[in-house]
């Protein structure tokens, strides 16, 4: 278990800087998500972190000690690349242990290692095979299993999930969960997926161009984005975002046809109104007042234990609303939409939280 800090780091190739300048603390034992859009930099922090890449300008400090210029094999992490590479030649239980043999633990000790790491990611039927032989989800566990075999101070996860199927992807993401809470080893964790991040972090980290831009547990994340990037991206389906101004003392929304809605004490720099879809109560048209703005009932997306409706409203974008999944919908219907007054989020021009 490790303390892990990234002191100002900057990353240039050549004339492009893809970080831009990041500093963070992680705490012992804490599980670290890492989010962002495809490109923003997150594999390149990871591997700036292990070492696999030098930054060009901060410093990394694992345990207080500065390991910035020290070998990945010095820092004490495992990494699991978003592409892995087993060894082709040796089975599973070799792949599992090798990190055991070139460290020279005996025989019978790696043999108990690997069979109770194989019990965790539920590979002991395929220790005899080869890597060939396994699909592209068994041969991620596998790569898993070689990273945790090390007990290592920390563990560098980058979407390690990413080729498994959903029901897999699941039950690996429950493992990681239970492994940390077992293992309590420092983890940062870089995923696409909203759930993983979720579900996993006790912290989730977004990064948007090299840059964070909001830190926080899942629940300051969602309840209380700082930005309208963090807004937009935590939370599915996302957050409605509406264009708005203050005019003569009310609210007003800038649809093609500019609509008055009547929100008590909106900040007076409001340029963007936005409202999660649970916050929405999808209402009959004709009860229509200055509470609530309508709008033509598009799609319906049944999913069972929900429903989502999108609701052309004359935005840029539709607004999505969470329904009861007992009610029927029908497209093509006028509907209206309530805005709940105590689950609004107000930004900026700038997109900054007000
Ligand atoms: N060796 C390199 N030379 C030049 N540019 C690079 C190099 N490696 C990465 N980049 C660029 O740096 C940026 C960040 O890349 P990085 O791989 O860190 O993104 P990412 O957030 O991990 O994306 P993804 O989610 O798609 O994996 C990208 O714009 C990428 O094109
Ligand atoms: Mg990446």
């Amino acid at each position: 278990m490790a303390s892990i800090e990234l002191r100002a780091i900057e990353k240039w190739f050549d004339d492009l800087q893809v970080i831009k300048g990041v500093d963070f603390d992680i705490d012992e034992g804490e599980f670290i998500v890492l989010v962002g859009p495809s490109g923003c930099g997150k594999s390149t922090l990871l591997r700036i972190l292990a070492g696999l890449e030098d930054a060009s300008v901060g410093s990394v400090l694992i345990d207080g000690d500065d390991v910035t210029d020290r070998l990945p094999s010095e820092r004490g992490l495992s990494m699991v690349f978003q592409s892995y590479a087993l060894y082709p030649h040796m089975d599973v239980a070799a792949n599992i242990g090798f990190a055991l043999k070139t460290a020279g633990v005996g025989k019978a000790e790696i043999e108990a290692r690997v069979r109770a790491v194989a019990k965790i990611l539920r590979l002991e039927p395929l220790l005899d095979r080869l890597p060939k032989q396994l699909s592209g989800g068994q041969r991620q566990r596998v790569a898993i299993g070689r990273a945790i075999i090390r007990e290592p101070k920390g563990f560098l996860f980058d979407e390690p999930l990413s080729n498994l199927d959903a029901a897999l992807r699941v039950n690996m993401r429950l493992e990681i969960s239970r492994l940390h809470e077992q293992l309590g080893i420092t983890t940062i964790y870089v995923t696409h997926d909203q759930i993983e991040a979720m579900t996993l972090a006790d912290r989730i980290v977004v990064l948007n161009e090299g840059e964070i831009m909001q830190a926080g547990s899942p629940r300051d994340l969602y309840n209380l984005p700082q930005n309208k990037f963090v807004a937009e991206f935590i939370g599915s389906p996302k957050m409605n975002l509406m264009p708005a101004e203050m005019a003569d003392g009310k609210l007003r929304l800038l649809a093609e046809t500019p609509r008055t809605v009547g929100l008590d004490a909106m900040p007076p720099d409001i340029a963007w109104l936005g409202v999660r879809p649970e916050n929405i109560m999808l209402c009959a048209a004709d009860d229509a007042d200055d509470s609530m703005i309508t709008g033509t009932l598009s799609v319906c997306e049944y999913l069972g234990s929900e429903q989502f409706a999108y609701v052309d409203c004359g935005f840029d974008e539709m607004i999505t609303v969470r329904v009861d999944p007992a009610e029927e919908l029908v497209t093509g219907t006028m509907v209206g939409l309530r805005f709940d007054p105590n689950a609004r989020h107000c930004f900026d021009q700038a997109g900054k939280r007000l």
